[in-house]
This record gives C-alpha cells, sequence and structure tokens, in this order.
C-alpha cells in the first residue's frame, strides 16, 4: 500500500521554479543525495542528545491540529514526533525523492504503531499535493542536498498563506559529525536564498550543530 506515488493525479502543480529567475549560485549547483545505506545514523539513538525532534518542532511552533509536510523526512526522525504533537485533528505528509527512505519509514511507523504520517515519494520539482494544503513545513539536513530551486518553489505552493516553513541544517563548520563541510550551505547564504524564493524570516536556535529558520511566505499569489 505504500509508498504512494501521485504523479499521474493531475495535480496542477505551479512550477514556480522554471519561472523563477535566481541569482544566486546555491540555485545551480548538482548536490549529493543521502545514502540508504547510512540509514542507521539518522535514527541512532544518540541524535536525540544533540538533536531533539520534539523541541525543535515546539520551538517552530508545530501543535494540535496541524497540517504537516516532512520535506526530506528520511525514515522520519522528525516526522514521527510530530504527528504526536499534531494528534488526531492533524496530520503529517512524510515526503521524499528515494523510495528506499520511504520503506525505512513505513517500517518504523509500523514498528511504532504511528497513524497519521502518510509516506509520499516526490521528485526533485514536483510534491504531489495540492497547492496551500499544509500549515506548517519542514526540511531537515535536506537543503544542503537540493538540486536548485524547485524543491523550495513547490513548498511555497503547499503552504497556506499564513504557513510557516521551517529549516534545519549543519553550520558550516568543522565538527565531529554530519556531511563534509563543502557540501554544506552556511546560514547567511541559506537565508539569501530563502528570501530569493519568496520567504522571509528569522533565525531559531536548534542546538550545537546546526543553524535553523523559520519562514514565511512574502505575498502568495
Ligand atoms: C540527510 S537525510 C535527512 C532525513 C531527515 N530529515 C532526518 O533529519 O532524519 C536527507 C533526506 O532528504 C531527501 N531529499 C534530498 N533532496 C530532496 C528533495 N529535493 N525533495 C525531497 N527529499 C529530498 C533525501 O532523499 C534524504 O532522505
Amino acid at each position: 500500500m505504500f509508498p504512494i506515488t501521485l504523479f499521474a493525479s493531475g495535480i496542477e502543480a505551479r512550477r514556480g521554479s522554471q519561472k523563477l529567475i535566481s541569482r544566486s549560485k546555491l540555485a545551480r549547483v548538482m548536490r549529493h543525495k543521502f545514502d540508504p545505506e547510512n540509514l542507521a545514523m539518522l535514527t541512532d539513538p544518540e541524535r536525540v542528545e544533540w538533536q531533539n525532534p520534539f523541541a525543535i518542532l515546539q520551538a517552530f511552533g508545530l501543535r494540535s491540529g496541524m497540517s504537516m509536510a516532512d520535506v526530506g523526512c528520511g525514515s522520519g526522525f522528525f516526522s514521527l514526533p510530530a504527528a504526536e504533537l499534531v494528534g488526531d485533528k492533524g496530520g503529517v505528509y512524510a515526503i521524499d525523492v528515494q523510495e528506499a527512505m520511504l520503506w525505512a519509514l513505513q517500517d518504523r511507523l509500523l514498528e511504532h504503531r504511528v497513524a497519521r504520517v502518510l509516506p509520499v515519494l516526490s521528485r526533485e520539482d514536483l510534491i504531489p499535493l495540492a497547492s496551500d494544503s499544509v500549515d506548517f513545513a519542514l526540511l531537515v539536513n535536506a537543503l544542503h542536498e537540493l538540486d536548485g530551486n524547485a524543491t523550495i518553489q513547490e513548498v511555497r505552493r503547499l503552504l497556506r498563506e499564513d504557513g510557516r516553513f521551517g529549516v534545519v541544517d549543519w553550520k558550516k563548520e568543522p565538527m565531529e559529525r554530519g556531511p563534509p563541510v563543502e557540501h554544506r550551505i552556511a546560514v547567511d547564504d541559506a537565508r539569501v536564498w530563502m528570501v530569493e524564493n519568496g520567504f522571509e524570516g528569522e533565525g531559531v536556535e536548534v542546538g550545537p550543530y546546526h543553524y535553523g529558520l523559520l519562514l514565511s511566505v512574502v505575498e502568495k499569489g
């Protein structure tokens, strides 16, 4: 039954990225995707000590009844806690471009008996969900894996007018964990990239190794 693919569902995705003329060099770089061979790293029990998903989601304002998109969900390190926070009246779309990640997520949903999380297979330029359908979108440790603007524009399309977008990624400095420094995106570059894609916002404290940005859409057209 899972993961779902909705590419043939007739959703009219606005391809904002194709219209966007971005000056940012970040928009033109092809990046590495996380290797599913390393899945165990994402659910390492020690991770919660330096990246607590409940605390981060609460700092971003996730609460009961909300509809959320976890973009680049991997095996659901954030999707499962999010399901608990949004409760019976909310829901979580767990979205990833790699099917292997969604199968790993599905195993964890079954193991932990979690409902309210719907795995969704996406493409870089298409998240097969309706426009203006989510209150909150999350992108954790995946900004540095995006190829250009397409996924960010899809997030913009999915968000309701008053929706929020929480971005968490590795600080661009040497440290004992995380991807190579040269693959990372510095927080100032991330901010510029977001502004170029029609977002504005502020920094949020999210732990020792990461920066957080809480963004809203500037003029939803
Ligand atoms: C390092 S993993 C992080 C997974 C999860 N967010 C976490 O924190 O445990 C990055 C994930 O983003 C996914 N990804 C990369 N680019 C993506 C895109 N454009 N759209 C959706 N998922 C993407 C990868 O397939 C991978 O599963």
